[in-house]
């Protein structure tokens, strides 16, 4: 458990374009760790590039990324990993051909995909598989092919497949979109209850009501860069931010 004032993620003047595109423009923001902390801002603002840079998918152009304190900058996600962030994806990504409980033994790795389908199984990893997907409310399925979900139980697999690495830190690209409101729900709940335990989490989400509801700590994006950031009733109530939204 990690106390609510301590650093955690950080960047400064971290910067990623795409031919022309700065999608990332000199960010230079922090995140502390103990709390739920949302990041929004308009499509096209940069926050699946931001995601991407910290995590190790692709590599920033400038800038630095540390975390509690230590370098992370272009490492390898495989090494992000290990220093205890954890991510899904805005379209969220599980093996559809694997069952539920593949998808969450694959996720650990200590077990290879083809030992695994040859029926290679670790019995703690499978104890704990289980009880992450009870967890999640979708211990019923783990015999069903992930493709076979729903959209938002897919989402819950690649929430339960994460926390299989005992994440320190848990970044969520868009936990709610294309989810129905009963998923939703849960899942908002799933975030508070893990937050409580310790996990801090940085959620990118469209959702305003449950990035309102939910967030320690709100950052603003827009045109690559933090533009507002604090709790949430002082960013909903900031005219850049409406601006930013608007464009007005
Ligand atoms: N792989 C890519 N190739 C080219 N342009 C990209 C790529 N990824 C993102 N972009 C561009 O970078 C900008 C920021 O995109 P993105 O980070 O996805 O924003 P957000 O997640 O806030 O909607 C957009 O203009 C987008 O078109
Ligand atoms: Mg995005």
């Amino acid at each position: 458990m990690t106390a609510r004032t301590e650093d955690g993620l950080r960047t400064t003047g971290l910067t990623r374009s795409f031919g022309g595109v700065r999608a990332v423009d000199g960010a230079t923001v922090a995140f502390r760790n103990g709390e739920i902390n949302a990041l929004i801002g308009p499509n096209g603002s940069g926050k699946t590039t931001f995601f991407n840079c910290v995590t190790g998918m692709i590599r920033p152009d400038a800038g630095t990324v540390t975390y509690r304190g230590r370098a992370i900058t272009g490492r390898p996600p495989h090494r992000i990993a290990r220093a205890g962030i954890g991510r899904t994806f805005q379209l969220c990504r599980v093996f559809p051909r694997m069952t539920v409980l593949e998808n969450m033994l694959v996720a650990v790795r200590r077990t290879r995909p083809r030992e695994l389908l040859a029926g290679a199984r670790d019995p703690r990893d499978v104890e704990k598989a289980r009880r992450l997907l009870v967890r999640v409310g979708i211990d019923h399925l783990e015999r069903v092919e992930a493709g076979n979900l729903s959209y938002g139980q897919q989402k819950l697999l690649e929430l339960a497949a994460v926390l299989m690495g005992d994440p320190e830190t848990v970044m969520l690209d868009e936990p709610a979109g294309g989810v129905n409101p009963a998923l939703i729900g849960r899942i908002g709940a799933l975030i508070r209850e893990l937050n409580a335990e310790g996990t801090t989490f940085l959620v990118v989400e469209h959702n305003m009501d449950l990035v309102m509801s939910l967030s320690h700590h709100v950052v603003v994006f827009d045109r690559g860069r933090p533009i507002a950031e604090g709790p949430p009733d002082v960013v909903r109530n900031d005219p850049r931010v409406l601006e930013a939204y608007l464009g007005v």
